[in-house]
């Protein structure tokens, strides 16, 4: 039986048999063949399909690892910054673990899922005047101010249980991918699975670590432009990130791969998104997209070697944004309760 994550790896995170294991039973996500993918780019692609963790995205992974650790430490709250899912997750393990949860979201830009989820969990959810940069500097200051553990990915537990999905690829295809593709927005994602291949590599688990290629939204690319966006704006709000926290890992991890860090429009985005709902049969929030329309930018330009192994991490459920989904998909019919009127309406008859 599937126990979560420390359970599954308890020898490569950073706990003892003091740390309460406070979980989910996140982690063992699909890795799914993506065929329709793979011809389009001539590569062999697989989605990491991290909808499927416990409250819908990637955190929970890191979630885990930071709740567990906060416990030990003796807290009795915690406080994250957040586009949206590092909330909801924050607020489901704290839940989980009695302890008190506060969540800094930018006012107006994190989906209505997400907020539900926070709200929900019991979270103290302050909306602030400002965007995910002024919150993750808030939320820091008040964490060392107060009696209160920051679980933002600057917490280094966080990435050691985001690592976790790297050791489940590696497990499922017998070696690390020739080619990693993720969307970018505090970059600590990013880091995470490049520790996770390293520590795979280092331990002769895999023969290989991936060329790892991130993508940024067009409209909030610090890290291919070189500097801080003041005003990040992206349809994607998961990765409406001006001011990375873990900007220098990325690079690291970009330049020590051999990989990529770029940006891809809102417009490729919203074409991956339909595309994969469509036609791959997953439905992802926008953010996640940004991986796959990386990936199809990437072999468009002739970046993707012809039968390269290539895994895109899509990081968050589709039904995180409804308000989304349902403003760009087309409208319900609506009839009377009449067999030809349905079948006319279907184009049966
Ligand atoms: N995809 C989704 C769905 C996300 O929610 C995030 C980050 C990312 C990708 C980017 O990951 O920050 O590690 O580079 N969401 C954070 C949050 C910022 O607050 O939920 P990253």
């Amino acid at each position: 039986m599937w126990r979560g994550l420390i359970d599954a790896y308890r020898d490569r995170l950073p706990v003892t048999d003091a740390t309460p294991v406070i979980t989910l039973h996140e982690g063992n996500t699909p890795l799914l063949p993506a065929p329709v993918l793979s011809s389009r780019t001539g590569a062999e692609v697989f989605l990491k399909v991290e909808g499927a963790n416990p409250t819908g995205s990637f955190k929970d992974r890191g979630m885990t690892v930071a709740v567990s650790k906060a416990v030990e430490a003796g807290n009795k709250a915690i406080i994250c910054a957040s586009t949206g899912n590092t909330s909801a997750s924050a607020a489901a393990y704290a839940a989980r673990a009695g302890l008190t949860c506060a969540v800094l979201v930018p006012q107006g830009k994190i989906a209505l899922g997400k907020l539900a989820q926070a709200l929900v969990h019991g979270a103290k959810l302050l909306q602030v005047s400002g965007n995910f940069d002024d919150c993750l500097g808030l939320a820091s200051k008040l964490a060392v101010e107060y009696p209160v553990a920051l679980v933002n990915s600057v917490n280094v537990d966080r990435l050691h249980g985001q690592k976790t999905a790297a050791f489940e690829i590696v497990e499922a295809l017998g070696d690390a991918p020739e080619i990693h593709c993720l969307p970018v927005g505090n970059a600590g994602n990013i880091a995470a699975y490049w520790m996770g291949y390293g520590e795979d590599a280092a331990a002769g688990r895999a023969t290989r670590t991936p060329r790892m290629f991130g993508f940024q939204a067009s409209g909030a690319a610090p890290i291919v432009t070189g500097s801080v966006v003041r005003e990040p704006s992206t349809i994607a709000t998961a990765i409406r990130i001006g001011n990375p926290a873990s900007w220098t890992k990325a690079v690291d991890a970009r330049d020590e791969s051999g990989g990529r860090i770029d940006a891809v429009t809102d417009r490729e985005i919203l074409a991956a998104y339909r595309m994969l709902a469509r036609e791959v049969g997953v439905f992802v929030e926008l953010g996640s997209a940004a991986s796959v329309a990386g990936l199809l930018q990437s072999a468009a330009a002739g970046l993707i070697p012809r039968g390269a192994t290539v895994v895109c991490t899509v990081t968050g459920h589709g039904l995180k944004d409804p308000e989304w989904a349902i403003s760009t998909a087309p409208s319900p019919i609506t009839i009377r309760n009449d067999v030809l009127v349905a079948a006319r309406a279907l184009d049966l008859a």
